[in-house]
């Protein structure tokens, strides 16, 4: 392939080949179709949805499809679903593969929120490796019985706190479950999104499955810089931007042309406040202009970050209810 170096590459997760291993992380309230069809046009390679509930899919509730659409010239994306369920994650990952047939399905063994633990699922499944295997193989089964040949990944924490890290374990029930990727956060359940990531864990994780499925990084991924700086330390072969995206789609192409050339460039704040314009317009469509306007206030807040009068801007962001009132907030930087 063209393009590629020590750093950007081509990737494969099981069938699928991806032509770059820069990638937007599943974040709950931002990478929806709006915000990954502007990631993928900055130059992601890859992206995933926000996590979809594996007892909503199954119990048939309407807001779950919302969360998994496609984006506009989204050819290749990852569903990520979370449940504690071995069964339930099966059955709901049939249901996506038949409504949305994603590239990837991926679980989430990752998050924090107690509600979310409660039910055995997020982060309660990188301390509990048995059943995490469960739901892995399970999926894995149910998705080759139906004769769907989707890759299903894993995304883990290091551990539930610092006395308990047990990413390895995961990381190995995974792997005998016949995971096709694992993305490590190193960062315990009870440093919630606090504290330094401990990419160490990452070089660790790296050695333990020696090649046999690629290993992605998430975790204080914010510049091209970072990025370089964790391809060298760990040798994963993909990362995913997270916050680092949030308020820049085109982070992505910044980072290839880092790495790539070694060249810094910083996509000007009326490029950047545009896109942040369209993603708007776009959830408008989809949503109408209320529910649209009161879910980009916080998008925005990061869009806003860096300009001159940030802080002022922000105050107005908070209370914007209409296009009408973004436009006027950033009438200097949109034509
Ligand atoms: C607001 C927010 C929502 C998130 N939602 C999800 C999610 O739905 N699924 C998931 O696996 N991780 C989720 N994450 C975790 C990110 O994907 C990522 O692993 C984490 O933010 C660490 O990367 P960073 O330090 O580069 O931001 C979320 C993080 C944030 C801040």
């Amino acid at each position: 392939m063209e393009n590629e170096n020590q750093f950007y590459h081509s990737v494969a997760i099981g069938n699928l080949k991806l032509d770059g291993n820069l990638f937007l992380a599943p974040v709950a309230g931002y990478s929806d179709c709006a915000f990954r069809h502007l990631c993928k046009r900055g130059g992601a390679n890859f992206s995933y949805t926000e996590m979809v509930s594996a007892e909503a899919l199954v119990r048939g509730s309407g807001k779950t499809q919302e969360l998994m659409v496609r984006a506009p010239d989204e050819d290749k994306y990852a569903v990520q679903i979370f449940g504690g369920e071995p069964q339930t994650v099966a059955k709901a990952a049939l249901i996506v593969a038949e409504r949305v047939n994603p590239e990837v399905i991926d679980i989430n063994a990752g998050c924090p929120v107690p509600k979310i633990i409660k039910t055995g699922a997020g982060s309660a499944l990188t301390r509990d490796p048995e059943r995490l295997f469960e739901v892995v193989s399970q999926t894995k089964k149910a998705l080759t019985e139906a004769g769907r040949d989707i890759p299903v990944t894993v995304k883990i924490r290091s551990g539930w706190d610092s006395s308990s890290l047990t990413w390895k374990e995961a990381a190995d029930a995974s792997l005998k479950a016949g995971a096709d990727a694992i993305t490590l956060h190193p960062r315990t359940r009870a440093q919630g999104y606090e504290g330094k990531a401990d990419w160490s864990l990452l070089a660790e994780l790296v050695k333990l499955v020696c090649g046999k499925i690629p290993v992605f990084a998430s975790g204080d991924i914010f510049s091209p810089e970072n990025v370089k700086a964790c391809f060298e330390q760990t040798g994963v072969d993909g990362v995913m931007f997270a916050r680092g995206a949030m308020g820049n789609p085109f982070i992505f192409d910044e980072t290839k042309r880092f790495l790539l050339s070694g060249e810094h460039y910083s996509t000007p704040p009326n490029i950047r406040i545009s896109a942040g314009m369209e993603e708007l317009d776009i959830l408008i469509k989809l949503k109408g202009e209320v529910t649209a306007c009161r879910e980009m206030r916080k998008r925005f807040c990061a869009y806003s970050k860096g300009l001159e009068k940030a802080s002022q801007m922000r105050a107005s962001i908070v209370s914007a209810n209409t296009r009408a009132d973004f436009a006027a907030i950033f009438s200097e930087y949109i034509s």
